[in-house]
């Protein structure tokens, strides 16, 4: 079983180019097939085929090993079908090892994979050395549908976890995501659950059109690095009606990431909704465009935070907007760091990340610390363009503060904390 198992990863992993070395792709762009869909509703196409994985030898009895069945139904759903088709998991325990599922498909797509069942990742790390645990790449139309759960059983690695964020120089092996999505476009992933992931729940780099709707995302505040969404590279990626409770940053974005439209989201426990760490890497492509809505944050340690390196690489950040946000016991609720791991006394050269048209508006709701806004740039270039608007944030009965360090905002209607001196 077990060489089965490496020679139908090798196979695999043959098939698509490595994550690391190979050269890099070019961008699956084109228009978005979801644009003015309801994405929402499942139907059955007529004439679908249904592909079970209990077909292909799965045994939903959570202790089984099921790579080589899921593998073999995905090979037939994605090399072997053409018109519409659709893997199924169904109800039960499945427990797998990492798979990659690499488009581009035969079959008629959007390739769909619906998941009533509880997917379980194996618990041994050495199983995991191509990166994550399910990878799905290369897609032009794909849908993650089902109301099923994707357990990644990441306590062991935990205690293993090395922080990628403080050791910026060294090479860090990040643990495995749950659900990795690369260069791919026209993503839908709704209405299923993520818990325990070894490192992020979902990774999204080198895509465009993703839609990441209805998950329900869920980790110990104390696992390590367990990011609920972090994209990288991508251009267009909406959010909506995702809760997220987890021990990192419920959303995460860096560099290369452009038109963002997170709506609805519930986070906390977490570290908050991030932008950055930003100047980490040479050649850092910018960030833009990155509209925040309706959220709410509950007992997180940030709230909305733009971060980045001092002494590092140049970068970008612009046309980010925070509006109508909800905090209930959140640390920092507002915060521009460009002093990140460095803070206090500081005595590096300043951050070479140009910030730029950072608007937080209609923020409410309690802090657990005095310092409510706190926005510090770099020396270099200052952030220019911040505006912060309809600002109500409690701490107790004691007064909040803002400060502002190489920026001057525009301060605007009702503000408490009261705008920096
Ligand atoms: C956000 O909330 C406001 C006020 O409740 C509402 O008017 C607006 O439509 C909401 N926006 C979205 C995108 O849901
Ligand atoms: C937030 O923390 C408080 C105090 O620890 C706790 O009572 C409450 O249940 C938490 N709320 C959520 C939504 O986690």
């Amino acid at each position: 079983m077990a060489i089965a198992k490496s020679a139908v990863l090798i196979l695999l992993f043959a098939l698509v180019c490595n994550a690391n070395g190979a050269p890099k792709l070019p961008r699956i762009a084109g228009p978005d097939m979801f644009k003015n869909k309801n994405v929402a509703k499942d139907v059955l196409l007529p004439g679908e085929q249904i592909i079970n994985v209990m077909d292909f030898g799965a045994k939903p009895d959570g202790r089984f090993d099921c790579t080589q069945a899921f593998m073999d139904a995905w090979q037939k759903l994605c090399h072997q079908t053409t018109g519409p088709a659709r893997l199924l998991i169904p109800e039960g325990r499945f427990l797998v090892s990492s798979m990659y599922f690499s488009g581009p498909c035969t079959c008629q797509t959007p390739v769909t994979i619906q998941v009533k069942g509880y997917v379980m990742a194996t618990t041994d790390i050495s199983e995991y050395e191509n990166g994550d645990w399910l990878m799905f790449e290369k897609h032009n139309g794909l849908k993650i549908i089902g109301g099923g759960t994707f357990d990644g059983q990441g306590k062991k690695s935990w205690e293993y976890s090395e922080n990628c964020e403080s050791g910026a120089d060294s090479v860090c092996a990040r643990n495995p995501s749950s659900l990795f999505f690369s260069d791919s476009s026209n993503v839908v992933v709704q209405g299923i659950r993520t818990a325990n992931p070894k490192g992020f729940h979902i990774f999204v780099t080198k895509c465009t059109n993703v839609r990441l709707r209805k998950l329900k995302l869920v980790a110990p505040e104390t696992s390590p690095n367990t990011d609920g969404i972090h994209v990288s590279h991508s251009d267009t990626v909406i959010m909506s009606r995702n809760t997220i409770a987890t021990g990192d940053d419920c959303i995460s974005m860096i560099q290369g990431v452009k038109n963002v439209f997170i709506n609805r989201l519930k986070c906390g426990p977490g570290h908050g909704i991030s932008i950055g760490s930003l100047g980490k890497y040479q050649n850092e492509e910018e960030v833009r465009g990155i509209r925040i809505q309706n959220c709410s944050l509950i007992n997180t340690t940030n709230g909305l935070r733009v971060k980045a390196w001092p002494d590092r690489f140049a970068g970008a950040a612009s046309d980010i907007s925070f509006s109508n946000i909800n905090m209930q016991n959140v640390r920092n609720p507002i915060i521009i760091d460009q002093e990140y791991e460095c803070y206090p006394d500081c005595k590096k050269k300043p951050s070479l990340v140009r910030i730029q048209n950072v608007h937080f508006q209609n923020v409410k709701g309690t802090t657990t610390s005095p310092l409510a806004v706190d926005l510090r740039c770099s020396k270099l270039f200052g952030c220019q363009g911040v505006t912060v608007r309809d600002i109500d944030l409690k701490f107790g009965d004691a007064p909040t503060t803002s400060r502002c360090v190489n920026t001057q905002p525009l301060f605007a209607g009702l503000l408490m904390p009261p705008a920096c001196a």
